[in-house]
C-alpha cells in the first residue's frame, strides 16, 4: 500500500495552483441527473471521489467523459437504473446527493443508507424529511431509502432545524423540477451551494437568493444542457496556506480566492501570518514566530470544520495555547493522537482541545481514518524535524490532486513510496 514520506524543515516557496473544488463538483455531477444535458463542468479535479460519483451515475445509465488533460467533465444523457447501491453509497455519503434529482425527475429513487462514518453519524434525515415535504413517500426497506413521488414533487416550505450542507443540495436540485414554489429556510451558505445554484440556474432553474440562508426556488418543467466553470477549491487552498505558515515559507495559491476564506483569512491573520490577495491568488506568507489562537467550526461563513484538522497541527507549534472547539461533528478529533505520536501537547474533552505549542515536532510513522486528519499530518509532517511517514494515502486521495508533486513543487521534501 502507498505511504507518504516526508522530510520536515523545509519552508515551502513558490506557486501552488488550487484545483476545482471537490465539494462543489460532486453535487453538480449529480445534478446532471436532472437533464439529458449535454452539462459541461470545467476545471474539474482528477480526484478518487470524483471517479466513485462518475461510477455512481454510469450504473444510473448516463454517460459521463472524464478529460483529464482539459480538466472537464461531461455528462449526457438520462438515468435508466434509479438505484444507488450500497457499494458505491459506503464508499462516498455524497452518493445520497443522486436522491433528490432522480425523485424529481424521474419520480423514483432506491438509495442505500449511507450507515455510519468515521467523524459522525452523519444521519440523512434532513433530506428525506425536505422530500417528503414536498410529497414523496419513502420506505426503509433493506438498508436502503425508497423514495416514490409518481405525480412528480410539489413546491413546499422547508424549514431546516440545523444547517446541512448536503440536504440544502439535495433539496435546491429537487426543487428545480417540482411544481411551484419551494422556500428553503434556514440553508446552508458554503460557496459550494452557490456555485449549484448557479449552474442549475444556467440549465434553466428559477433560483432567488442564492448566497443567502433563504433560497426560492420556482420549479420549471424540464432543465437542459450547459457548461459551468467550477469554482476553486477553498479547503485545498486554506490547506496549502497552513503549509506554508508551519514552514515558515512563502507560497502563492493561485487561482484561490479571498471570499471562499474569509474566516480561515481572519484566523491566520491573528496567529501572525501575512495573507494578500493578488491578481492570480493567493499570497501566502509567514516571517515571524506564529502566535496560537482560538477557533470554532461553525456553518459558512464561519470556520470550516473541513479546515479544523490542519489548523490544528498549525496551533502544534504556535506560542501559546489554542483552544479548538469543532461544533459541526461529534468525532472529528482522531488527528489528535497521532499528532501527540509527534511530539503535540494536546488535551481534548467533548468537543473542545486546547493545544499548547512545542517549539518543534519530531517525525513518526503515522496514519488517519479521514481525509482532512490525514492532511494535518502531511502538514505535521512538513515542520516536523526528521522523517514522517503517513499511512493510509487513499484517504488524501480521495481529495487532494497531486499532493506530494504540488508540495515538492515549493520545495518540500515529499514522495509517495
Ligand atoms: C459536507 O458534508 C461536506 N461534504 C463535508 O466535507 C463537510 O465537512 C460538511 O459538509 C460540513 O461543512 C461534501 O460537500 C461532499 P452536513 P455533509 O449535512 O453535507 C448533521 C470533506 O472532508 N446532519 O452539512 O454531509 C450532520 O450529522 C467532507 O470534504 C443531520 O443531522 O454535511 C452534521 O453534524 C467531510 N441530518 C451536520 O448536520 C442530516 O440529514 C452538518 O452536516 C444531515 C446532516
Amino acid at each position: 500500500m502507498d505511504r507518504i514520506r516526508i522530510r520536515g524543515g523545509k519552508p515551502l516557496s513558490g506557486n501552488i495552483p488550487i484545483g476545482g473544488a471537490k465539494n462543489a463538483t460532486l453535487p453538480l455531477m449529480a445534478a446532471g441527473l436532472l437533464s439529458d444535458g449535454p452539462l459541461t463542468l470545467e476545471n474539474a479535479p482528477d480526484l478518487a471521489d470524483i471517479a466513485t460519483m462518475r461510477a455512481l451515475l454510469v450504473q444510473h445509465g448516463m454517460k459521463v467523459e472524464h478529460d483529464k488533460a482539459q480538466r472537464r467533465l461531461v455528462l449526457s444523457g438520462a438515468a435508466e437504473n434509479l438505484e444507488a447501491p450500497y457499494d458505491l453509497v459506503r464508499k462516498m455519503r455524497a452518493s445520497v446527493l443522486v436522491m433528490g434529482p432522480l425523485v424529481a425527475r424521474f419520480g423514483e429513487a432506491r438509495v442505500s443508507l449511507p450507515g455510519g462514518c468515521a467523524i459522525g453519524t452523519r444521519p440523512v434525515d434532513l433530506h428525506i424529511k425536505g422530500l417528503e415535504q414536498m410529497g414523496a413517500v419513502f420506505d426503509l426497506e433493506g438498508g436502503y431509502m425508497h423514495a416514490k413521488a409518481p405525480g412528480g414533487l410539489r413546491g413546499a416550505t422547508i424549514i431546516f432545524p440545523q444547517v446541512s450542507v448536503g440536504a440544502t443540495e439535495n433539496l435546491l436540485m429537487a426543487a428545480t423540477l417540482a411544481e411551484g414554489t419551494t422556500e428553503l429556510v434556514n440553508a446552508a451558505r458554503e460557496p459550494e451551494i452557490g456555485d449549484l445554484a448557479m449552474c442549475l440556474m444556467r440549465m434553466g432553474a428559477r433560483i432567488e437568493g442564492i448566497g443567502t440562508d433563504r433560497l426560492v426556488v420556482e420549479g420549471v418543467k424540464r432543465l437542459g444542457a450547459a457548461t459551468h466553470p467550477i469554482i476553486p477549491d477553498r479547503i485545498e487552498a486554506g490547506t496549502y496556506a497552513c503549509a506554508a505558515a508551519i514552514t515558515g515559507g512563502t507560497v502563492l495559491l493561485e487561482g484561490a480566492r479571498m471570499v471562499d476564506l474569509g474566516a480561515v483569512v481572519r484566523t491566520l491573520r491573528e496567529c501572525g501570518v501575512d495573507v494578500a490577495e493578488e491578481t492570480e491568488g493567493l499570497r501566502i506568507t509567514r516571517k515571524n514566530g506564529l502566535r496560537g489562537a482560538d477557533v470554532m467550526t461553525e456553518p459558512f461563513p464561519g470556520f470550516a470544520t473541513d479546515m479544523q484538522a490542519q489548523f490544528m497541527a498549525l496551533m502544534c507549534v504556535a506560542e501559546g495555547a489554542s483552544m479548538i472547539t469543532e461544533t459541526i461533528f461529534e468525532n472529528r478529533f482522531m488527528h489528535v493522537p497521532e499528532l501527540t505520536r509527534m511530539g503535540a501537547r494536546i488535551k481534548y474533552h467533548g468537543q473542545s482541545a486546547i493545544v499548547r505549542g512545542v517549539p518543534k515536532l519530531s517525525g513518526a510513522p503515522v496514519m488517519a481514518t479521514d481525509l482532512r486528519a490525514s492532511v494535518s499530518l502531511v502538514l505535521a509532517g512538513l515542520a516536523a524535524q526528521g522523517e514522517t511517514i503517513v499511512n493510509r494515502v487513499y484517504h488524501l486521495d480521495r481529495g487532494y490532486e497531486s499532493l506530494e508533486r504540488k508540495l515538492s513543487a515549493v520545495g518540500a521534501e515529499i514522495e509517495r513510496v
